[in-house]
């Protein structure tokens, strides 16, 4: 192999978190290549060369710099993570990846569109109902931009001492200043809690004060995210400080049916997939990774191959209508709650085997409880 010293060295160096050595041994690597006329490689190597300084520092080369902690609690501010290329997936909506694929590349061509005078600040906060995939997005964008994704939930930044939560925020913001990594503040409406308690109002607006500054501060190559269930209790002009704001909004059924193959895969049938994605109307993603990661636990533990249909089907039913019903009862009242969730699914012979009776009971309990109806 050509240029096997080199290579290994390199490596050797890179692992070690060497950077200067490294950097030694890729300066060595170009001047090969460069003196056997491949100019192009020479140039690919010569850019990865020029990789500022601080970036290296934080690459996954060994020498990441320690998140920073809370001094007085001396719990870490934030976790991080790394995610190999194509591991985070995601099923949206196609105007909601439109907007994330809009994000990553400006993100991807930022010094482009800062030389020609357009460049933005790439923040993005995400809100919309629990479970519909925020902080996954995050994971995601994080893998697409092959960064370390640094969380903080902002109530790991609030600290109970006066003063300590700016000083957390800062600290944390100072922290990323230096790395080529992305900042993820999960739950950031946890800082307006501080509006409950009057004695805290005076706390919140240094919060406030101290975000928007730290905000103004960054510049163009640190990835700001943040992801929020109440986007209303957030202070406006933190608000407007983000570049894309993006509704992460409930699955279509053509998505529900995409997540439920994500999670499921080989363990159901197609026609299947397409039922249970038709039921699990107005259910979240985390819901359908949730059911479905169930299912295949019953299915290892039972030494089968494919899930039991019934009782995915029964914990859809059980989801959407928040309350856990037993099959065996057979309760009018519960027949009707199904049979209304669905009724061009839940028919006689489906809810039958549903209910594990008969057609003719079913519909005898049926009459019975629209007779009970007042
Ligand atoms: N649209 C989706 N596509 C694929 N997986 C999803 C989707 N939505 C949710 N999930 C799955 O559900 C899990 C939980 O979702 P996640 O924690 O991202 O939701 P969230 O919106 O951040 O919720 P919360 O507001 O409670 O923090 C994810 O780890 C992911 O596996
Ligand atoms: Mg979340």
């Amino acid at each position: 192999m050509e240029h096997l010293r080199e290579i290994s060295k390199i490596a050797e160096w890179g692992l070690k978190g060497d950077k200067q050595r490294l950097a030694a041994y890729l300066d060595q690597l170009i001047e090969k290549v460069e003196s056997l006329g491949d100019e192009r490689s020479a140039n690919r190597l010569r850019r990865i060369s020029e990789f500022p300084k601080s970036e290296m520092a934080s690459s996954a080369f060994g020498s990441t710099p320690r998140i920073p902690v809370d001094s007085e609690s001396r719990l870490s501010l934030a976790d991080e993570e790394f995610f190999e290329a194509n591991s985070v997936q995601i099923v949206l909506d196609k105007r909601i990846q439109e907007s994330v694929d809009e994000f990553v590349s400006y993100v991807e061509n930022a010094d482009a569109l800062e030389k020609h005078g357009v460049g933005v600040s790439p923040s993005l906060i995400t809100y919309g109902i629990p479970g519909t995939g925020k902080t996954q997005l995050a994971r995601h964008i994080a893998c697409r931009l092959k960064r370390p994704l640094v969380t903080a939930r902002a109530d790991t930044l609030i600290s109970s001492f006066l003063g300590s939560t700016s000083k957390n925020i800062r600290t944390l913001f100072d922290h990323v200043a230096h790395r080529h990594c992305i900042l993820f503040l999960d739950e950031i409406d946890a800082f307006a809690k501080l509006r409950d308690d009057q004695q805290e109002l005076g706390e919140l607006k240094r919060v406030v004060v101290s975000l928007l500054q730290n905000i103004d501060a960054m510049d163009s190559h640190t990835i700001f995210l943040a992801a929020t269930n109440h986007e209303h209790m957030l202070d406006p002009a933190i608000w407007r400080r983000f570049t894309f704001k993006i509704n992460i909004t409930l699955p279509s059924c053509g998505d529900r049916k995409q997540i439920f193959n994500l999670f499921l895969n080989q363990y159901a049938s197609g026609e299947n997939i397409e039922l249970f994605a038709d039921l699990a109307e107005e259910m979240t993603g985390a819901d359908i990774r949730m059911i479905s990661e169930n299912a295949i636990r019953d299915a290892v533990v039972r030494g089968r191959k494919s899930i039991d249909i019934n009782r995915l089907v029964w914990r859809i039913v059980e989801t959407r209508l928040k309350r856990s019903i037993s099959p065996e009862d057979g309760k009018p009242e519960d027949i009707i709650d199904v049979k209304n969730l669905s009724p061009s699914i839940f028919k006689g012979s489906t809810l039958a085997e549903l209910f594990q009776t008969s057609e003719s009971t079913i519909s005898r309990k049926i009459k019975q409880a629209n007779a009970a109806q007042p």
